[in-house]
């Protein structure tokens, strides 16, 4: 397992452009896969997560090429040409990967079985799981159906109404896109908005599919059209650099093409109440299915705010390294409305607060969050990042505001979203 040594830095200085997103990349290859015709897919994240969908949509007889760069060619199979695959298909350490597969092959007329890495495999399912049953899906595995393997046989499904308690976007996802071939409406209601790139590709792709804030319906859709996409940065990756920006004064950061959909820029406002010198401003591109612009960041002192309510499910992956700025921010910081985070690629809330406590930072564990005392830098130490990619970014980010630096165990799970991070970030730090 390799390890990477964060060294102080003075500041973060330059611009970038961020990895393609992997939300969009995972639905943009679903969705294309389903479609009738050839689509490109520009800007796809080539990074484990999104490999493991395409292969599972490889294994089933989808032809799809990866070209130059980031451009894959798919030639959608439609929904009635997708062939059972002779093996299980390993999704690794994708939750996404087998959520919205799961939707999709409820409505496909064969056996498959999906798997997963030990992390995948005790990630809880049965809120993906139960409702698809519900539709007429038939599944299968441990605890009811709650943990991979899982095994799936899909066919004619009924329309439900499900509400999403709490937002998840990909059971959210998992169950429109079934809802995609069943008969009557599919309608999901959310307490809160959680990301709706599944909502707004769908629109693209021409299915019929209505929106009302919180409330989503769908009818079964004959056949989807092929798509020319270009997917946007990663705002959940461009936040790491982001937020190292915010804390090293004297930094000055451009990140470029990077998407800013509203349901994912929480990390943004909680940032500026926070008080970073922080901008956004969007590109004027007509007819853009997802917002896309520019945000630049100066350094500055944070100070604690309340992170809780609404805003959670639209930063929900920027808990980690929001942590980070929290645990060097002026005050204290009480995050909660969070206990999703300990169902992520691994329990979050316990592996960050154990981590900054093991660096010289002072937190405490709340059931549905934490609590977070700042300090003025870290004091350097070690820190495993227990396989989730999040958590070993961040604390590399941690180590350029620390006394002495900081070891973080264990980084080759950063390849599952950002595979250039490390490269990234000895680029923009100036020692
Ligand atoms: C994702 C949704 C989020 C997020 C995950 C990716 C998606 O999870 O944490 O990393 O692509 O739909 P939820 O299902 O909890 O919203």
């Amino acid at each position: 397992m390799k390890s990477y040594i964060s060294k102080p830095a003075r500041k973060i200085y330059g611009q970038f452009v961020p990895p393609g997103d992997k939300s969009i990349s995972h639905r943009a290859i679903m969705l294309a896969s389903l479609a009738s015709g050839t689509s490109k897919i520009a800007n796809f994240l080539k990074a484990d997560d999104c490999l493991r969908t395409m292969d599972a949509f490889c294994a089933m007889g989808v032809s799809i090429v990866r070209e130059r760069a980031g451009q894959v060619t798919i030639k959608g199979s439609g929904f009635n040409g997708l062939k059972s695959p002779s093996t299980p298909v390993d999704l690794g350490n994708s939750g996404t990967s087998m959520r919205l597969l799961l939707g999709i092959l409820a409505t496909q007329p064969f056996r498959v079985v999906l798997t997963g890495d030990a992390s995948l495999s005790s990630r809880p399912m049965k809120r993906v799981t139960a409702p698809l049953r519900k539709m007429g899906a038939k599944i299968s595995g441990k605890d009811d159906a709650n943990y991979a393997p899982l095994e799936i046989e899909g066919g004619h499904l009924q329309g439900i109404t499900h509400l999403n308690e709490p937002a998840s976007a990909q059971v959210k996802s998992a169950i429109l896109l079934a809802g995609l071939r069943a008969s009557g409406k599919t309608i999901v209601r959310e307490p809160n908005m959680s990301r709706d790139h599944t909502e707004r590709m769908l629109e693209m792709v021409g299915a019929p599919i209505h929106r009302k804030g919180i409330e989503i319906e769908i009818s079964r859709a004959e056949r989807l059209c092929a798509i020319d996409y270009q997917v946007p940065g990663d705002i959940s990756s461009a936040a790491f650099l982001m937020v190292a920006a915010a804390l090293l004064p004297n930094s000055d950061l451009l990140i470029q093409k990077v998407g800013l959909n509203p349901t994912r820029i929480g990390i943004l406002e909680v940032l500026s109440q926070m008080g970073a010198q922080i901008k956004w401003t969007m590109d004027a591109t007509k007819n853009q299915i997802e917002p896309v612009g520019t945000v630049h960041i100066r350094g500055s002192q944070l100070r604690s705010i309340p992170i809780d309510g609404e805003m959670i499910p639209r930063l929900i992956d920027e808990l980690p390294i929001l942590m980070i700025a929290c645990a060097l921010a002026r005050g204290k910081s009480i995050i909660s409305g969070a206990k999703e985070l300990r169902v992520k690629e691994t329990d979050r809330i316990k592996s960050m607060v154990t981590g900054l406590n093991a660096i010289g930072g002072k937190a405490e564990e709340r059931e549905d969050g934490c609590v977070i005392w700042g300090v003025e830098r870290f004091s350097g130490g070690r820190v495993v990042s227990h396989g989730d990619h999040r958590t070993a970014m961040s604390f590399s980010i941690a180590g350029l505001n620390s006394k002495d630096p900081v070891t973080i165990e264990d980084i080759d799970c950063v390849g599952t979203s950002y595979p250039s991070f490390f490269d990234h970030l000895e680029m923009l730090s100036q020692k």
